[in-house]
């Protein structure tokens, strides 16, 4: 009999909440998400739940559950979630700070659209999946669910997933948060996807991915995190009537990079030619770790660095490197604060400088906690 156990563990969660005080409140949110498959990396790279510092996040977010085939939510990786404990593990950390708001991601790169697209579809499968969210979340102790379909209306999906997509989170909405559960999305840079006049009726918080414009495939180099578009993406969310307070930016604490046709030739738009590079921990044709590219910097493989609109490239030999660092990192909180947006997202904390092996602990999410403690407007309001 599961269903008694289910509702005790569902009571125990409601009732013991706790009540939203003036302790918790934060000038902007940071939002850190947590790649459960880092814990099997080798060395130093391995990065489980007891590396995470719940106190310099205002959110945690674990990735990435999924659909099983009858397109209800499930672990994808059940020796990491269960197994090895890791939904039990991060829920746990809100024992180290009360004020932490733990959220379950589902979706996600790998787990493609198609799912997300039949999913979304009918009404029968949407009050299922969203039946299915709030027993699971319920279940683990999670504050919320953070959808990630990547993309409505693409990579196999249909035009009808726009819309579909809004009644989708109106579904789920309407299921956890008489409960208290917190429901946001992870929306890519490209705001075709979505019909911005309607989600943000339905969601806590939208986290726009400030990154990947440019694919690792890519026959030319460029940039991954480039401010412009990204900021334009965030006034089509405003203009469409988003209150800003419900925008989160997303950072990277990674990089993609390039192997060049011609070495000599290392500009914005260079031909590249096939991907050769990776990292040796991450181990992702194509992908850097923020550690990785410190590492890469640090013994002076790198010949050059530019900054340009407020993100980062390298080049190393015939390598191509597009990141962000703590300074462009900063001067985007910085943006988030002036704009009086709702905070600042990183993907993700087990590819930051965790262990600060080339400089300070968790490089890029300390630099988004201290430049939003370290804010003027902070001290001013607190003697209001
Ligand atoms: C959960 O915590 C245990 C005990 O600290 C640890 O050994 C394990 O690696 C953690 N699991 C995950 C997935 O982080
Ligand atoms: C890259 O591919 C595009 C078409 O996808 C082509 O127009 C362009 O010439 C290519 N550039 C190089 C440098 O190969």
């Amino acid at each position: 009999m599961i269903f008694p156990t289910l509702l005790l563990v569902f009571l125990v969660n409601v009732c013991s909440r706790p009540v939203e005080a003036d302790i918790c409140e934060s000038k902007a949110k940071i939002v850190c998400y947590f790649a459960s498959w880092a814990i099997y990396r080798d060395e130093d790279g391995m990065f489980d739940t007891n590396n995470i510092d719940p106190t310099l996040c205002t959110d945690i977010i674990y990735s990435f559950a999924g659909l099983d085939i009858n397109l209800q939510i499930a672990s994808l990786d059940t020796n990491a979630d269960i197994n090895r404990g890791g939904l039990s593990n991060i829920t746990a950390l809100k024992e180290n700070n009360p004020c932490v708001k733990i959220s379950l991601a589902v979706g996600g790169w790998g787990e493609g659209s198609i799912k997300y697209s039949v999913m979304a579809s009918s009404q029968d499968y949407r009050d299922k999946f969203a039946d299915s969210v709030l027993k699971f979340i319920t279940y683990y102790n999670f504050d919320g669910i953070d959808l990630d379909w990547e993309y409505p209306t693409s990579r196999g999906g249909i035009a009808e997933d726009k819309d579909n997509f809004v009644v989708l989170l109106k579904t789920v909405k309407e299921k956890i948060s008489p409960w208290g559960f917190q429901l946001s999305i992870a929306v890519g840079a490209e705001t075709i996807y979505y019909n911005i006049p309607e989600i943000y009726k339905y969601v806590d918080y939208i986290h726009i991915m400030g990154y990947d414009l440019i694919q690792s495939t890519s026959n030319v180099t460029g940039l991954s995190a480039p401010f412009t578009p990204i900021k334009a993406s965030i006034n089509a969310w405003l203009e469409g009537g988003t209150p800003a307070s419900k925008l989160i930016l997303g950072v990277p604490a990674y990089g993609h990079c390039f192997n060049l046709l011609d070495a000599s030739d290392h500009e914005i738009g260079s031909a590249t030619t096939t991907n050769t590079c990776g990292g040796a921990y991450t181990d992702e044709n194509g992908f850097l770790a923020y550690y990785e590219i410190l590492l890469l910097l640090k013994n002076g493989y790198c010949d050059g660095t530019e900054v340009s609109d407020d993100t980062v490239y390298s080049w190393c030999g015939d390598e191509w490197l597009t990141y962000d660092n703590e300074e462009t990192v900063a001067t985007k909180t910085q943006y988030v604060l002036d704009q009086s947006l709702g905070g600042v997202m990183v993907w993700s904390l087990d590819t930051d400088d965790f262990l600060g092996l080339y400089g300070n602990k968790h490089a890029i999410v300390s630099t988004i906690y201290n430049t939003i403690n370290s804010d003027a407007s902070l001290f001013l309001e607190n003697y209001d």
